[in-house]
Protein backbone atom coordinates (compact mmCIF):
# COMPACT_ATOMS: atom_id res chain seq x y z
CA UNK A 1 0.00 0.00 0.00
CA UNK A 2 2.00 2.99 -1.03
CA UNK A 3 1.57 6.46 -2.12
CA UNK A 4 0.32 6.01 -5.75
CA UNK A 5 -2.68 3.24 -3.84
CA UNK A 6 -3.85 6.06 -1.34
CA UNK A 7 -3.77 8.90 -3.76
CA UNK A 8 -6.09 6.92 -6.26
CA UNK A 9 -8.67 5.11 -3.66
CA UNK A 10 -9.10 8.97 -1.84
CA UNK A 11 -12.55 9.60 -4.22
CA UNK A 12 -13.84 6.30 -2.51
CA UNK A 13 -12.08 6.37 0.24
CA UNK A 14 -15.38 6.26 2.43
CA UNK A 15 -16.75 2.78 0.33
CA UNK A 16 -13.32 1.60 0.34
CA UNK A 17 -11.52 1.48 3.40
CA UNK A 18 -12.38 0.03 6.97
CA UNK A 19 -13.58 2.37 9.17
CA UNK A 20 -11.66 1.42 12.63
CA UNK A 21 -13.54 4.12 14.58
CA UNK A 22 -17.23 3.15 13.27
CA UNK A 23 -16.32 -0.81 14.22
CA UNK A 24 -14.81 0.27 17.11
CA UNK A 25 -18.12 -0.56 18.99
CA UNK A 26 -16.44 -0.83 22.50
CA UNK A 27 -15.24 2.59 22.24
CA UNK A 28 -11.88 1.54 23.47
CA UNK A 29 -10.08 3.72 21.09
CA UNK A 30 -11.64 6.43 21.86
CA UNK A 31 -11.71 6.08 25.90
CA UNK A 32 -7.56 5.82 25.10
CA UNK A 33 -7.20 9.16 23.45
CA UNK A 34 -9.51 10.57 25.87
CA UNK A 35 -7.71 9.43 28.86
CA UNK A 36 -4.82 11.59 27.85
CA UNK A 37 -6.61 14.43 26.26
CA UNK A 38 -6.15 18.14 27.18
CA UNK A 39 -6.88 21.79 25.88
CA UNK A 40 -3.41 22.42 26.93
CA UNK A 41 -2.15 19.43 24.67
CA UNK A 42 -1.26 18.99 21.26
CA UNK A 43 -1.63 15.83 19.04
CA UNK A 44 -0.63 14.60 15.34
CA UNK A 45 -2.88 12.35 13.72
CA UNK A 46 -0.07 10.05 11.50
CA UNK A 47 -1.95 8.64 8.37
CA UNK A 48 -4.73 10.87 9.03
CA UNK A 49 -6.55 9.88 5.60
CA UNK A 50 -9.94 11.61 5.29
CA UNK A 51 -10.02 12.93 8.59
CA UNK A 52 -12.44 10.15 10.61
CA UNK A 53 -10.68 10.99 14.14
CA UNK A 54 -11.11 14.96 13.51
CA UNK A 55 -14.42 15.54 15.76
CA UNK A 56 -12.48 13.00 18.15
CA UNK A 57 -9.44 15.24 18.77
CA UNK A 58 -10.40 18.46 17.91
CA UNK A 59 -12.83 19.46 20.57
CA UNK A 60 -10.61 17.94 23.22
CA UNK A 61 -7.10 19.04 22.23
CA UNK A 62 -5.38 22.26 21.67
CA UNK A 63 -3.89 21.62 18.61
CA UNK A 64 -4.64 18.91 15.85
CA UNK A 65 -1.86 18.25 12.96
CA UNK A 66 -3.09 15.74 10.76
CA UNK A 67 -0.34 14.43 8.54
CA UNK A 68 -0.90 12.25 5.38
CA UNK A 69 0.93 10.91 2.10
CA UNK A 70 -2.09 11.40 0.60
CA UNK A 71 -2.49 15.07 -1.01
CA UNK A 72 -5.91 13.66 -2.34
CA UNK A 73 -6.58 12.39 1.27
CA UNK A 74 -5.71 15.69 2.75
CA UNK A 75 -7.66 18.09 1.08
CA UNK A 76 -11.11 16.20 1.73
CA UNK A 77 -9.91 15.83 5.11
CA UNK A 78 -9.86 19.77 5.47
CA UNK A 79 -12.71 20.30 3.53
CA UNK A 80 -14.42 18.17 5.91
CA UNK A 81 -14.50 20.05 8.94
CA UNK A 82 -14.18 23.66 8.77
CA UNK A 83 -15.93 24.16 12.03
CA UNK A 84 -12.44 22.87 13.36
CA UNK A 85 -10.38 25.52 13.62
CA UNK A 86 -7.75 24.37 15.41
CA UNK A 87 -6.65 21.93 12.67
CA UNK A 88 -3.93 21.83 10.60
CA UNK A 89 -3.16 19.49 7.92
CA UNK A 90 0.37 18.26 6.00
CA UNK A 91 1.36 16.33 3.41
CA UNK A 92 4.14 14.10 5.32
CA UNK A 93 5.51 10.41 4.19
CA UNK A 94 6.68 8.71 6.87
CA UNK A 95 8.38 6.17 5.48
CA UNK A 96 10.84 8.80 3.51
CA UNK A 97 14.41 8.77 4.37
CA UNK A 98 14.48 12.51 5.64
CA UNK A 99 11.18 14.43 6.24
CA UNK A 100 12.26 17.39 4.22
CA UNK A 101 8.92 17.35 2.77
CA UNK A 102 7.55 18.44 6.43
CA UNK A 103 9.20 21.49 7.38
CA UNK A 104 7.53 22.08 10.77
CA UNK A 105 7.48 18.54 11.94
CA UNK A 106 11.06 18.71 11.89
CA UNK A 107 10.80 21.55 14.61
CA UNK A 108 8.25 20.45 16.15
CA UNK A 109 7.22 17.88 18.93
CA UNK A 110 3.71 17.06 20.19
CA UNK A 111 2.29 16.24 23.64
CA UNK A 112 0.64 12.92 21.99
CA UNK A 113 0.04 11.17 18.77
CA UNK A 114 -2.63 8.34 16.86
CA UNK A 115 -1.90 6.41 14.56
CA UNK A 116 -4.43 4.33 13.46
CA UNK A 117 -4.30 1.69 10.63
CA UNK A 118 -1.39 3.42 8.56
CA UNK A 119 1.64 1.10 9.36
CA UNK A 120 0.67 -1.36 7.13
CA UNK A 121 3.33 -1.14 3.92
CA UNK A 122 4.90 -4.57 3.07
CA UNK A 123 8.69 -3.01 2.69
CA UNK A 124 10.63 -3.57 6.39
CA UNK A 125 12.82 -0.51 5.66
CA UNK A 126 10.06 1.82 4.90
CA UNK A 127 8.09 0.41 8.24
CA UNK A 128 11.34 0.91 9.85
CA UNK A 129 11.40 4.67 9.07
CA UNK A 130 7.61 5.17 9.69
CA UNK A 131 8.75 3.88 13.62
CA UNK A 132 11.58 6.35 13.78
CA UNK A 133 9.75 9.32 12.57
CA UNK A 134 7.00 8.38 14.41
CA UNK A 135 9.21 8.31 17.60
CA UNK A 136 11.21 11.65 16.91
CA UNK A 137 7.61 13.42 16.70
CA UNK A 138 6.23 12.56 20.22
CA UNK A 139 7.90 14.78 23.24
CA UNK A 140 9.23 13.09 26.48
CA UNK A 141 6.57 11.39 28.37
CA UNK A 142 4.24 11.67 25.47
CA UNK A 143 1.23 9.48 24.64
CA UNK A 144 0.89 7.24 21.88
CA UNK A 145 -2.17 5.19 20.22
CA UNK A 146 -1.47 3.18 18.19
CA UNK A 147 -3.85 0.87 15.78
CA UNK A 148 -2.28 -1.92 13.70
CA UNK A 149 -3.60 -4.98 11.70
CA UNK A 150 -2.93 -8.26 13.85
CA UNK A 151 -1.42 -11.33 11.87
CA UNK A 152 -2.88 -13.72 14.75
CA UNK A 153 -6.37 -12.48 14.11
CA UNK A 154 -5.52 -12.64 10.15
CA UNK A 155 -4.55 -16.63 10.36
CA UNK A 156 -7.52 -17.11 13.01
CA UNK A 157 -10.03 -16.26 10.17
CA UNK A 158 -8.10 -18.24 7.51
CA UNK A 159 -7.58 -21.31 9.90
CA UNK A 160 -11.79 -20.92 10.54
CA UNK A 161 -12.85 -20.15 7.20
CA UNK A 162 -10.78 -23.54 5.56
CA UNK A 163 -12.28 -25.58 8.58
CA UNK A 164 -15.83 -24.58 8.04
CA UNK A 165 -15.58 -23.27 4.36
CA UNK A 166 -16.51 -19.98 4.76
CA UNK A 167 -17.70 -18.18 2.22
CA UNK A 168 -16.94 -21.58 -0.29
CA UNK A 169 -13.02 -20.70 0.97
CA UNK A 170 -12.37 -24.76 -0.24
CA UNK A 171 -13.01 -23.19 -3.65
CA UNK A 172 -10.01 -20.99 -3.44
CA UNK A 173 -7.59 -21.99 -5.68
CA UNK A 174 -4.02 -21.96 -4.14
CA UNK A 175 -1.17 -19.26 -5.64
CA UNK A 176 0.88 -21.36 -8.07
CA UNK A 177 4.29 -20.24 -9.69
CA UNK A 178 5.79 -16.32 -8.67
CA UNK A 179 2.61 -15.74 -6.94
CA UNK A 180 3.34 -18.82 -4.49
CA UNK A 181 6.76 -17.70 -3.70
CA UNK A 182 6.22 -14.40 -3.54
CA UNK A 183 3.12 -14.99 -0.91
CA UNK A 184 5.47 -17.73 1.06
CA UNK A 185 8.43 -14.54 1.28
CA UNK A 186 5.56 -11.98 2.67
CA UNK A 187 3.77 -14.26 5.10
CA UNK A 188 7.41 -15.11 6.50
CA UNK A 189 7.13 -11.23 7.39
CA UNK A 190 3.71 -11.23 8.38
CA UNK A 191 2.57 -9.85 5.33
CA UNK A 192 -0.36 -10.76 3.97
CA UNK A 193 -3.39 -9.67 1.46
CA UNK A 194 -6.14 -7.39 2.58
CA UNK A 195 -8.27 -6.85 -0.88
CA UNK A 196 -5.60 -8.25 -2.89
CA UNK A 197 -2.90 -5.99 -1.33
CA UNK A 198 0.01 -6.92 0.61
CA UNK A 199 -0.53 -5.41 3.50
CA UNK A 200 1.84 -5.97 7.12
CA UNK A 201 0.21 -7.80 9.98
CA UNK A 202 1.78 -7.66 13.31
CA UNK A 203 2.02 -9.94 16.37
CA UNK A 204 1.63 -8.61 19.51
CA UNK A 205 5.30 -9.60 21.03
CA UNK A 206 6.32 -8.29 17.79
CA UNK A 207 5.05 -4.63 18.48
CA UNK A 208 6.08 -4.73 21.91
CA UNK A 209 9.54 -5.30 21.11
CA UNK A 210 9.14 -2.61 18.12
CA UNK A 211 8.35 -0.11 20.43
CA UNK A 212 10.41 -0.81 22.82
CA UNK A 213 13.19 -0.55 20.51
CA UNK A 214 11.73 2.61 19.01
CA UNK A 215 12.18 4.53 21.98
CA UNK A 216 8.40 3.42 23.89
CA UNK A 217 7.12 1.79 27.16
CA UNK A 218 4.49 -0.09 26.41
CA UNK A 219 1.50 0.19 28.88
CA UNK A 220 -1.13 -2.01 27.63
CA UNK A 221 -2.15 -3.95 23.74
CA UNK A 222 -5.84 -4.31 23.61
CA UNK A 223 -7.56 -6.34 20.98
CA UNK A 224 -10.39 -4.55 18.99
CA UNK A 225 -12.57 -6.47 18.22
CA UNK A 226 -15.08 -6.42 14.98
CA UNK A 227 -17.83 -8.35 13.85
CA UNK A 228 -17.51 -11.37 11.72
CA UNK A 229 -19.26 -9.68 9.29
CA UNK A 230 -16.40 -7.80 8.43
CA UNK A 231 -14.23 -10.76 7.66
CA UNK A 232 -16.58 -12.76 5.74
CA UNK A 233 -19.67 -12.13 3.49
CA UNK A 234 -21.90 -14.78 4.92
CA UNK A 235 -20.74 -15.05 8.72
CA UNK A 236 -21.98 -18.66 10.14
CA UNK A 237 -24.56 -18.20 13.13
CA UNK A 238 -22.74 -20.35 15.67
CA UNK A 239 -19.45 -18.33 15.10
CA UNK A 240 -19.36 -15.75 17.86
CA UNK A 241 -16.71 -15.33 20.10
CA UNK A 242 -13.41 -14.92 19.84
CA UNK A 243 -13.95 -12.35 16.99
CA UNK A 244 -11.74 -10.92 14.47
CA UNK A 245 -9.48 -7.64 15.58
CA UNK A 246 -6.88 -5.36 15.02
CA UNK A 247 -4.60 -4.63 17.72
CA UNK A 248 -4.59 -0.88 20.08
CA UNK A 249 -1.24 -0.12 21.95
CA UNK A 250 -0.94 2.52 24.56
CA UNK A 251 2.60 3.71 24.86
CA UNK A 252 4.14 6.48 26.03
CA UNK A 253 7.69 8.24 24.93
CA UNK A 254 10.52 7.52 27.18
C1 LIG B 1 -6.29 2.69 6.34
S1 LIG B 1 -5.98 4.40 6.21
C2 LIG B 1 -6.34 4.84 7.91
C3 LIG B 1 -6.77 6.25 8.05
C4 LIG B 1 -7.19 6.79 9.39
N1 LIG B 1 -6.10 6.74 10.35
C5 LIG B 1 -8.44 6.15 9.92
O1 LIG B 1 -8.37 5.45 10.91
O2 LIG B 1 -9.51 6.40 9.38
C6 LIG B 1 -4.23 4.52 6.12
C7 LIG B 1 -3.72 5.92 5.85
O3 LIG B 1 -2.32 5.94 6.07
C8 LIG B 1 -1.73 6.76 5.09
N2 LIG B 1 -0.32 6.38 4.93
C9 LIG B 1 0.17 5.22 4.47
N3 LIG B 1 1.51 5.25 4.41
C10 LIG B 1 1.89 6.47 4.85
C11 LIG B 1 3.14 7.13 4.99
N4 LIG B 1 4.29 6.53 4.66
N5 LIG B 1 3.15 8.40 5.47
C12 LIG B 1 2.01 9.03 5.80
N6 LIG B 1 0.78 8.47 5.66
C13 LIG B 1 0.72 7.21 5.19
C14 LIG B 1 -2.54 6.51 3.84
O4 LIG B 1 -2.42 7.55 2.88
C15 LIG B 1 -3.95 6.37 4.40
O5 LIG B 1 -4.61 7.59 4.37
Amino acid sequence: MEKGYWEKIAPSYETEIFDVLKNDKSGKIVKAILSFASPKKSVIDIGCAVGKWMPVLAPVFGKVHAIDISNNNLKIAAKKYPQYTNITYERVDMSATTLLSAPSIKVKKYDSAICINAILTSSLKKRNLFFKHMASFIKKGGDLVLVVPSLESKLFSHIIANKYNIDEAKKDKAPTGKRAISQIRFIKDGVTDIDDVPTKHFLKEELELLLNLAGFTVEKIEKINYKWSTEFHKPPSWLKTPQPWDWMVKATKK
